[in-house]
């Protein structure tokens, strides 16, 4: 992302950044869905419910930030249709981010017309600001088909802008050049991003999306809640649903964790922020645009809080050494 892409307007505004060289201008956080509806990996309904995502949907529209990020496989398309149902009780307009996920029986572009129809159906909107491809998962559909397909929802207005994720660079570059055969720019690469997860720094993805002018849009950039200061050795808790299972939760993987937390709280601290506004102000550093989860007002507020200010350069260097040493 060129630095002209990041305008940072009056302080009552919240900063936005255009998504790829002439997507949609969208608030330079998002809030990401995942969670919403999806009972298998986050437990939805168990301690959070509609209730607290209508709040959290709330707390992000009045602290400035309307992209949410959601996917019809998120809760078995109830991201799309819990999103759908807060939008229409709201006056402010909402840009979405959706998905496509390429099934091996989804093989003939009308597929790609018939998934896109059912995401708008369960958002209950005529047009979403970007469309993105979940996974580079080929069957009998190639890339160059998907991408015309893709192609074509633009020139129909159905969709604004064109995303790929989990995209290597060779796979992200193809992609770039076949839509750019349809006259297309491919806007955006959604990867996993964090203090945590920094693999698009040394395998090719951020330098290729810098040069081709695709925005990078960081999934996890909590790293799933880890860098919240949340969970920690010294006072345990447990995370609810599958991260159970993940060992950086454990007690030995949040004391292998700690330097780096306590880093995060210190600068926290230093800001009058807390350590998840200060993860994500890392990652939006980079020059990266966050996504974080959100399951109620408290965290949609306090992760939008990571806009509006900046890190020192040598806290972004403490962090970034620091990180290097824990993963
Ligand atoms: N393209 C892909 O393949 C892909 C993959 C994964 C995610 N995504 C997208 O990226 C989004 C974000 O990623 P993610 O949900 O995996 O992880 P994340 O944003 O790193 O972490 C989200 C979780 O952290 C906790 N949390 C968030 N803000 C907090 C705060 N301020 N204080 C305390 N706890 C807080 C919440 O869980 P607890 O309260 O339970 O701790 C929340 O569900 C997803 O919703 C989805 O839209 C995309």
């Amino acid at each position: 992302m060129s630095s002209e892409q990041v305008s940072s307007t009056s302080a009552s505004s919240v900063q936005t950044i255009t998504l790829g060289a002439t997507g949609p201008t969208v608030t330079a956080l998002g809030i990401g869905t995942w969670a919403w509806g999806d009972k298998l990996f986050w437990g939805y309904g168990n301690q959070y419910g509609e209730t607290e995502l209508q709040a959290a949907f709330e707390a992000a529209i009045a602290a400035g930030i309307t992209f949410f990020d959601t996917a019809e496989v998120y809760g078995l398309g109830e991201s799309e249709r819990i999103l759908g149902r807060f939008m229409a009780q709201s006056e402010t307009p909402i840009q979405i981010a959706t998905k496509y996920f390429p099934l091996p029986w989804r093989f003939s572009p009308s597929a790609v017309a018939d998934t896109l129809t059912a995401s708008l159906t369960r958002l209950d909107t005529t047009s979403v600001a970007l469309y993105q491809v979940h996974w580079p998962l080929e069957f009998l559909m190639g890339q160059r088909k998907l991408m015309e397909a893709l192609a074509n929802e633009v020139k129909r207005g159905r969709i604004q802008s064109v995303g790929v994720s989990n995209y290597s660079a060779e796979q992200m570059t193809k992609a770039h050049q076949y839509l750019e055969s349809f006259g297309v720019p491919l806007a955006v690469n959604q990867m996993q991003y964090s203090l945590l997860a920094r693999q698009i720094e040394t395998n090719g993805v951020f330098d290729a999306a810098k040069k081709l002018g695709v925005t990078i849009l960081a999934y996890s950039p909590l790293a799933q809640g880890l860098l919240t200061g949340k969970y920690r050795a010294d006072q345990y808790n447990q995370p609810v649903g599958a991260r159970r299972l993940d060992p950086r939760f454990s007690e030995a993987g949040l004391r292998k964790l700690e330097p780096l937390l306590a880093e995060l709280r210190a600068i926290a601290q230093a800001h009058d922020k807390t350590p998840a506004q200060v993860a994500l102000n890392w990652v939006i550093a980079q020059g990266a645009l966050p996504i974080p989860g959100a399951k109620n007002a408290k965290q949609a507020q306090q992760n939008a809080g990571a806009l509006g200010w900046s890190l020192e350069q040598p806290e972004i260097q403490r962090l970034s050494d620091l990180s290097n040493k824990v993963v």
